[in-house]
């Protein structure tokens, strides 16, 4: 496995890879890797030739208040895992390979950016798209992997891929969960003992109205009653949203019938920001 951090040596090895015909497979991520992680880099190991995994803490993404200095940085540990999934390249470029000084051009969309998560995080969608096309443009690959657990980013980059022509596969795998349910996430390590306990009642809350709308009641605002109540029962907590939306469209949806839909929440506990999502077909 070889770790890049300058783009020119990482396309020497892209060029290379081209000219012998390999399929490129692509998993980025700002690090600190989990087990949702491993099972994007499983896939593209199985279905492509050539793995590259980026592991860049996008500074664009992150709001003024947000929380970009302590994000969790894990190098070593990382370059361990991505070696024994089988990784072969792992790019790792510092911020200024990445964003040049007086680098002034950005990636936007109107509608997808600006629901669910796009309302409390002005600009995120905007660092993410922006990111992602330069990675894109770097790696050159055939097919990238995005985790269901950000269901709005896989999205809003399907989308792009399709609407800027970009010339790749987008594949969504679904979330990985801990034993009690939890959304595997970075952020998870920022939860204290008591915060970590409760979180799981997150995923129980999306578990118990999925039952509810099979069983037949398909009146959203009452469905999402049902979860704000449950999730206010949780102590620390504070929701930012939850909303039932189509799963295109992510427009809140009044009546569920003959769709795909996704229930979508996001609560603070404690300090610690959460976002967990499951989407229903019916
Ligand atoms: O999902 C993430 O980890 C990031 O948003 C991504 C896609 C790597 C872009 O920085």
């Amino acid at each position: 496995m070889k770790v890049i951090k300058t783009l020119k040596r990482l396309r020497n090895e892209i060029r290379r890879a081209r000219q012998e015909g390999l399929l490129i497979g692509f998993v980025p991520t700002m690090g600190t890797l989990h087990q949702g992680h491993l099972s994007l880099m499983q896939m593209a190991r199985k279905e492509t030739d050539l793995l590259v995994v980026s592991i860049f803490v996008n500074p664009l993404q992150f709001g003024p208040k947000e929380d970009f200095k302590q994000y969790p940085r894990n190098p070593k540990q990382d370059a361990k895992l991505c070696k024994d999934v089988g990784v072969d390249i792992v790019f790792a470029p510092a911020d200024e390979e990445v964003y040049s000084s007086g680098f002034d051009t950005y990636v936007d969309m109107t509608k997808l950016t600006s629901k669910l998560c796009g309302k409390s995080r002005p600009g995120h969608f905007r660092g993410v798209m922006t990111v992602v096309t330069k990675l894109f443009n770097m790696v050159e690959p055939d097919i990238a992997y995005f985790g269901q657990k950000d269901y709005q980013q896989a999205t809003i980059i399907k989308k792009m891929v399709k609407d800027l022509n970009m010339n790749l596969k987008v594949k969504v795998l679904p979330t990985i969960r801990e034993i009690d349910g939890l959304a595997m996430s970075s952020r998870n390590q920022y939860l204290t003992t008591s915060e970590r306990l409760n979180a799981s009642r997150l995923y129980q809350a999306l578990v118990k109205s999925k039952q509810i709308i099979i069983s037949g009641n398909k009146n959203a605002d009452k469905i999402c009653h049902a979860i704000i109540s449950e999730l206010n029962k949780i102590p620390k907590s504070k929701i930012d949203y939850v909303e039932i939306v189509d799963a295109d469209t992510l427009e809140p949806i009044q009546k569920i019938e003959r769709q795909k839909v996704v229930i979508a929440v996001a609560i603070y506990l404690g300090k610690t920001r959460l976002i967990d999502n499951i989407k229903i077909c019916i």
